[in-house]
């Protein structure tokens, strides 16, 4: 259909599941287990209402705000997302022309370089490491980052050992399709840790197989701070305990998520950890800016995330689909659908910018006030 019928995130999704060969869609939608995690990540959305306020002047309503310091169009990024084959520089031409920030993923299919080349000249980039167990291995590709250009670094640490995707596993050589051309595929395993024909754990397990399992708070962020001046955003935070861990360590942000339901089944729902994190540590907001990321769908979902006190959040697979649909017109798209929600919500609740967001517009739903 012509991308003027595309009214939603669900209406990309559909064109894309008929776009998709069936491994790039197996590895895509994939989740672990019995995909618990990753349906309760977006119905956690709907335990969450809204308290609009009404009588209030919005005609003039902005939705922008900074994240670690960078201007964005509106309070949502795109995370990063191993193997989006060519649409890495889709993702980056997209956010360029609508003002938003890319996190590169560490296992891109286009060379660190390349996706720089085609950012714009005051576009900023943020760099997701899988860090290799090797710490000189891990330090060369840090510095590479910084010297090109990239503006933070964030580490994930939900991914020691891959989730088990049964729908990737029973096709796992995604990387025969995806990894084709001129691809050029950004693998630690690349020294052949996982050989075809060995389903094991499948593209997943492919990608981090060379990946420290040993990361600690006590040695890791400190040796990461010691490598690099670019901000420590940490990627993978799910209890509100971590949070707080995290805060003490002095990194810029956290990012609330568990990997899209690819890892831990049953692994909590971030916009519920956040919900506990603002009620139990609202002082953690003050030292770091927070983020989720998983099953953001909506306008309303965004709104919700920054009501709980997220800065921003990330979408990871609807900025694939809408890349592996349309180009970069679909991740334009993407972000006027998000955009236009995102404003109807902010009106219709009474509030005129992100600031105005406060928990008590968005409670959980069993515990509103009669
Ligand atoms: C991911 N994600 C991910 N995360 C990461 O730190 N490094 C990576 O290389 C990848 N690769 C990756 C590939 C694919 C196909 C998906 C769907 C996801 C996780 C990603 O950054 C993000 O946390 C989730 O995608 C967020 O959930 P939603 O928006 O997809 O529901």
């Amino acid at each position: 259909p012509p991308l003027s019928r595309i009214l939603s995130l669900a209406d990309m999704e559909a064109v894309a599941r008929q776009v998709l060969s069936h491994k790039a869609l197996a590895y895509y939608s994939s989740s672990s287990d019995d995909q618990i995690t990753y349906q309760e990540n977006a119905r956690a959305f709907s335990r969450f209402f809204f308290h609009a306020r009404v009588m209030r002047p919005v005609s003039r309503c902005d939705p922008s705000t900074t994240i670690l310091g960078y201007k964005s169009s509106i309070p949502v990024f795109i995370s990063g997302a191993a193997l989006a084959k060519l649409g890495e520089a889709n993702l980056t031409k997209g956010a360029a022309q609508t003002d938003i920030i890319q996190m590169v993923s560490s296992n891109a299919s286009l060379s660190y370089e390349e996706i720089a080349a085609a950012a714009g000249p005051s576009q900023a980039l943020f760099f997701q490491l899988y860090k290799n167990s090797n710490d000189a291995t891990a330090e060369k590709r840090v510095r590479d980052v910084e010297k090109l250009g990239y503006k933070s670094i964030w580490l994930t640490v939900d991914a020691l050992v891959p989730g088990n995707r049964e729908k990737d596993i029973r096709s796992p050589w995604v990387l025969d399709e995806i990894d084709s051309g001129k691809t050029v595929f950004h693998v630690d395993a690349e020294e052949g840790a996982t050989a075809p024909g060995d389903v094991g754990f499948g593209t997943a397990g492919a990608l981090i197989a060379n990946d420290d399992r040993d990361m600690t708070w006590e040695k890791t962020i400190p040796w990461l701070r010691s490598i690099t001046k670019l901000p420590i955003v940490v990627k993978g935070i799910q209890t509100v305990e971590d949070a707080v861990l995290a805060a003490e360590t002095g990194v810029e942000g956290i990012l609330i998520s568990n990997h899209g339901g690819r890892q831990l089944d049953y692994s909590f729902p971030p916009l519920e950890v956040l919900h506990r994190l603002r009620k139990r540590r609202p002082d953690v907001f003050d030292k770091l800016e927070v983020y989720i990321d998983g099953g953001i769908e909506r306008g309303t979902d965004v709104v919700k995330a920054l009501c709980l006190g997220a800065k921003a959040v990330g979408l990871g697979r609807p900025f694939l689909y809408a890349q592996s649909a349309y180009g970069v017109p679909g991740v334009v798209k993407i972000v006027q659908i998000l955009e236009r929600e995102i404003l109807t919500a902010m009106r219709l609740l009474g509030a005129t910018c992100v600031e105005d967001l406060k928990p008590e517009m968005s409670p959980l739903f069993t515990q509103m006030a009669p």
